[in-house]
């Protein structure tokens, strides 16, 4: 009961208080793959009108598949990090050829596509797809850490498993990709690094590191 009541109350805070964002307002996996690789590195306030402007200009798979890369490189000038960009029509272009357009809907096959990791094919799957699918990354390990007084090293590549794991009996089976992103609104917007604001919060009656009173001091994360 605690568990469906933390996953039911923190998705209906995100259904009245998301934010409004391009993305999402569709389901469509090609336009979710792109937004998340987008967001890898870089914010969102500064993803909106990239995003934007490359659906105009690849508003399908694969239009983005025939693209020149020369044409894709210009397009995502100013958003840095040009490999997640040739990665993403590599990986558009996996697709095209060995999954007739369609992308997988599907963790084992989703992942092998170029520079779709586990936290992207998570997204992609439970946003587009509705699969009980986790997508942890650095602020949904925060998030987790504090809710559920999760004390290991954040730091240490093995600990995500661990999170992956706790997540996974958290999920929103009714709406995984809106439990998902209620995560990522909450770690952005309430759940944040230095001075959380609990007081806002709508799990914190869920929440052990509110109620241990030192949320802050969670996550641990021992290099640098
Ligand atoms: N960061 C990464 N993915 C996101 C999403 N779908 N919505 C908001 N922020 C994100």
């Amino acid at each position: 009961p605690y568990i469906r009541e933390f996953s039911s109350t923190l998705v209906n805070w995100y259904y009245k208080e998301k934010r409004d964002l391009p993305w999402r307002h569709t389901t469509d996996p090609y336009k979710i793959w792109v937004s998340e690789v987008m967001l890898q590195q870089t914010r969102v306030d500064t993803v909106i009108p990239y995003y934007h402007r490359f659906i105009n200009k690849y508003p399908t798979l694969e239009s983005l598949a025939y693209a020149p890369q020369e044409e894709l490189l210009k397009m995502w000038e100013g958003l840095g990090y040009y490999s997640r960009a040739r990665n993403l029509q590599t990986g558009v272009r996996e697709v095209v050829e060995k999954y007739n357009s369609k992308v997988p809907n599907n963790r084992h096959d989703i992942t092998k596509l170029k520079g779709v990791g586990p936290y992207t094919a998570g997204a992609i799957l439970s946003i587009a797809y509705n699969e009980p699918e986790h997508a942890v990354d650095g602020n949904v390990m925060r998030v987790l850490s504090r809710v559920l007084h999760i004390k290991e090293d954040i730091a240490l590549p093995k600990t995500k498993k661990v999170f992956e794991e706790a997540v996974t009996q958290l999920i929103f089976k009714k709406d995984p990709g809106s439990f998902n992103q209620a995560l990522m609104d909450l770690g952005a917007q309430i759940c944040t690094p230095t001075s959380p604001k609990c007081l806002l919060c709508p799990v914190r009656e869920y929440c052990l590191a509110f109620q241990e009173g030192k949320p802050e001091e969670l996550p641990i994360k021992s290099k640098k």
